[in-house]
């Protein structure tokens, strides 16, 4: 009997496909990305979201009180007895009525999902917790990473979690932040510090993975892109499972955007939703490899044939020019997504659009998320910049429903934000200035008083 999960290459015109505990993930027949496929006929599907309603009264099953499986019938491809969580996924989709008006919207209009409030501070434990249940299911006893941070951080703490589990975790000199520094050494992964940055760190371990037989959990695993989709099924959730008309996501490695893209064709298909919303990937100005190959060239899916031609020029061009990506929102900061043709299927499926912001806004959208309530890092502001450059376009309508996904929690680059609302000029050159930030807008500066009982009190009142 065929398997009712297994993996499939995501060209419809090769049709290559693997068996459900290959972990190359690769096609064997063109080498190209992977999806996690189902035989839905043969699966138990829900017949209306509000099914998954019923999990809520169920919170001392770990399964239903995890984000992520509370939905396992929309990722069925572990038995419930493989399943490796740690309580990801309690995640908040809140209304932000402040934050909408900053970026032109109508009042009600903007929700941001809170996903900094996962076990790592991260998005990454959606994705990590599906890896890991992989992981286990096919006997891996070393997973390994490149990152940014927030990677490294998310397989430190399930390492750590799941015995006889090893880490391994490659970054570039100089590119983590120290507080996902700090998660990765306190967890005991094995940290491996190349020189280089991430495009090249993640090079690397796709070697070392495949000649040391590691379990790989960078987002090229499909496995981990199936745990992402859940980050969308809580969004519907907390609309009560109305379709907003726009997710707006910064864009990285591009794995959210094709695993949210993934999760709305699947629901769509199996009739649990009425239609798709848009999606809008926001890149950073320093790392806008698929802004600048979306928009600008125009290169389009074509059902899997699009045009390589000049993704392989802009790359030679990078080379050519000896461009790195840069960029003070760190976990954006990627010239070569690996998962650009998955997002190039994603753009076709939800009609997406593709933005690229400056810093300077990037942090300033930021620091309006952080006064309306949710702390988050740089690119994870990049999505309510970019949202607001498409209202001041008028590609989002001011009464569009809007949800903006914050995919980290504020303490990671809290240099940056520290730096950003300091008086101090050198404070902020070193961090910022020398990145070419001119000014910013939100500061909220520290007072400078002497050590005096009616001087503090007099700064304190002034500042009602
Ligand atoms: N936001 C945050 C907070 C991230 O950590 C990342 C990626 C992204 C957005 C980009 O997401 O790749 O799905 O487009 N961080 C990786 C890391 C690179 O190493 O933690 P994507």
């Amino acid at each position: 009997m065929a398997e009712l999960s297994f993996q499939k290459c995501i060209h419809p015109h090769c049709g290559g496909t693997a068996a459900a505990d290959d972990t190359a993930f690769a096609c064997p027949k063109c080498g190209g990305l992977l999806d996690v496929a189902y035989d839905w006929d043969r699966l138990p599907v829900p017949k209306s979201l509000k099914h998954f309603e019923s999990k809520w009264a169920n919170r001392t099953d770990p399964l239903d009180f995890s984000g992520v499986w509370r939905f396992r019938e929309l990722l069925p491809f572990a038995p419930a007895d493989k399943i490796v969580t740690i309580g990801e996924g309690q995640t908040l989709c809140q209304r932000a009525d402040p934050v909408a008006a900053y970026c032109g919207l109508n009042p009600g209009r903007l929700y941001l999902q809170y996903e900094g409030m996962n076990p790592s501070g991260s998005f990454k434990d959606n994705g990590m917790s599906a890896a890991f249940t992989h992981a286990r299911m096919t006997g891996a006893t070393r997973a390994a990473c490149a990152s940014t941070g927030n990677t490294s951080a998310s397989l430190a703490l399930y390492c750590a979690a799941l015995p006889g589990m090893r880490g391994v975790i490659f970054i570039g000199s100089g590119k983590i932040s120290y507080g996902k520094l700090s998660q990765a050494l306190e967890h005991g992964a094995l940290t491996i510090q190349i020189h280089g940055d991430f495009d090249d760190a993640l090079r690397r371990v796709r070697e070392v993975s495949k000649k040391l037989g590691i379990y790989l959990v960078n987002s090229v695993n499909p496995f981990r892109l199936e745990g992402q989709k859940t980050i969308m099924f809580r969004v519907l959730e907390a609309l009560r499972w109305e379709v907003p008309d726009w997710i707006v996501v910064p864009g990285g490695n591009l794995g959210n955007v094709s695993s949210f893209a993934k999760a709305f064709h699947e629901l769509h298909a199996l009739g649990l939703i009425p239609r798709k919303p848009r999606l809008a990937v926001i890149n950073a100005a320093g790392a806008d490899t698929f802004y600048q190959l979306y928009e600008k060239q125009g290169v389009r899916w074509l059902d899997g044939r699009f045009d390589q031609t000049p993704v392989d020029a802009y790359y030679a061009g990078l080379d050519a020019g000896a461009r790195k990506a840069d960029t003070l929102a760190s976990a954006i900061e990627i010239n070569r997504p690996v998962n650009l043709p998955k997002a190039f299927r994603a753009m076709h499926c939800c009609d997406g659009v593709v933005r690229a912001m400056p810093d300077a806004e990037i942090l300033d959208a930021k620091a309006r998320i952080g006064a309306g309530g949710l702390g988050c890092e740089p690119a994870s502001g990049a999505s309510v910049a970019g949202l607001r450059q498409l209202v001041r376009e008028g590609v989002i309508g001011r009464d569009d429903r809007v949800v903006c996904i914050l995919t980290g929690h504020v303490l990671k680059d809290s240099d940056e934000t520290v730096a950003y609302h300091s008086a101090d000029p050198a404070t902020f050159d070193a961090k910022l200035g020398k990145r070419g930030v001119k000014a910013v807008a939100f500061a909220n500066r520290a007072v400078p008083v002497p050590n005096d009982l009616d001087a503090i009190v007099k700064a304190i009142e002034a500042n009602r």
